[in-house]
């Protein structure tokens, strides 16, 4: 396995107590076709402010909605994950991007919750100003050495958000090696991006995007296809890369997400991509303990995080 050389970042360039006001240049849909999961590409403009070449791909920015809590305090910071590559939406420094799930439910009384940022954010329009901060996050991040690995992302919902930007990146740098995108969504319109990623897989013979629609498409066994099944269900192509000592592995999206790949990986021997404790080891995964699983199942060091 090659060294995974991390780059260095700086951290909270602003943070919540001194936050940049930047405005938005674009907002737009980012599902496939219209659906109830609305979700939203946000461009920012942070020229002539010191964030401006200054986030990496995999870094978060931090978003002050505005407006009072319920005991008449501001509103605490949201983290959004960076959708664009490190060198900017559209190749600019002074362009960032992020993308927005609206946060929208139902709650027992029959009430509608809107979540607080995601549709502060979801309703502007170019223009408008926001309050920033960050940006956050140091080990969710490419390598330098980034040429020198194979890559496997799994992304659930908006955890897609930073692997746009990574792979925009990576095939930009020229890399020969593998990147497989496996996506997990519920339905087909909620599709992320696939304007951008589903040209892709055609184009780079070294790039696939699998998509896994959990409630339309079944496994032989009638079970969901979930983005931790393609361990078994595309394991042809898979199993090689997962095997090679240079692959590293990106889990973004769902809380939780982690459990089932570490299960699955484990299943397939796959031991290099984890770290298991005392607790764990010799067990089966299936008798893992679900609520200590944080305890004692971690990533190893080829894999990186970030569930939210
Ligand atoms: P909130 O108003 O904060 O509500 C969130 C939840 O709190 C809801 O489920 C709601 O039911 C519950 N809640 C609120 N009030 C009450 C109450 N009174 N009683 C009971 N429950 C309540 N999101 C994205 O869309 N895209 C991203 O790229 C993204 N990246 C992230 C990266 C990181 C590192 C992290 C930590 C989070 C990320 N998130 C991302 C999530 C994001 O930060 C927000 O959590 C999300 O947008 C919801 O915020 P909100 O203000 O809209 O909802
Ligand atoms: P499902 O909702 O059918 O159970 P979104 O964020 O757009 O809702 O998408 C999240 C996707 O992740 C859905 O397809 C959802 O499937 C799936 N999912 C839910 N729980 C897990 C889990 N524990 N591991 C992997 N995927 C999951």
């Amino acid at each position: 396995m090659p060294e995974i050389k991390l780059p260095e970042v700086e951290l909270n360039i602003y943070s919540p107590r001194d936050p940049v006001e930047v405005p938005v240049v674009e907002n737009w849909i980012c599902t496939k076709e219209a659906s109830p999961n609305y979700v939203r590409h946000l461009t920012f403009d942070i020229s002539g402010t010191e964030l401006e070449g200054r986030i990496r791909v995999g870094q978060s920015i931090g978003i002050l909605p505005p407006g009072e809590d319920e005991n008449g305090r501001p509103h605490k910071l949201r983290l959004y994950s960076v959708s664009s590559p490190t060198e900017g939406e559209r190749g600019e420094a002074r362009f960032v991007s992020t993308t927005v799930k609206r946060t929208i439910e139902e709650w027992d009384d029959n009430s509608l919750y809107l979540g607080i940022c995601s549709n502060y954010l979801a309703d502007l329009s170019p223009g408008d100003t926001v309050k920033m901060t960050g940006p956050s996050g140091r080990r969710f991040l490419l390598p330098e050495n980034a040429t020198d690995f194979n890559y496997i992302f799994f992304a659930t919902g908006t955890g897609i958000a930073p692997f746009r930007g990574m792979v925009m990146e990576l095939l930009d740098s020229g890399l020969e090696n593998d990147i497989v995108l496996i996506f997990g969504c519920p339905y087909r319109t909620d599709l992320l991006y696939a304007d951008y990623f589903e040209p892709l897989d055609n184009k780079y013979p070294n790039f696939t995007y699998l998509p896994y629609v959990s409630r339309e498409d079944r496994r032989a066994d009638g079970t969901k296809r979930y983005v931790q099944t393609c361990l078994w269900d595309d394991a042809e192509l898979l199993d090689p890369i997962l095997e090679a000592e240079n692959t590293l592995l990106y889990i973004c999206g769902l809380k939780g997400m982690e459990g089932g790949i570490y299960r699955a990986l484990a299943k397939k021997e796959l031991h290099s991509y984890l770290d298991l404790r005392e607790e764990v080891i010799g067990k089966s995964p299936d008798e893992w303990d679900e609520n200590n699983l944080k305890r004692h199942v971690k990533p190893g060091p080829r894999t990186f995080v970030e569930v939210y």
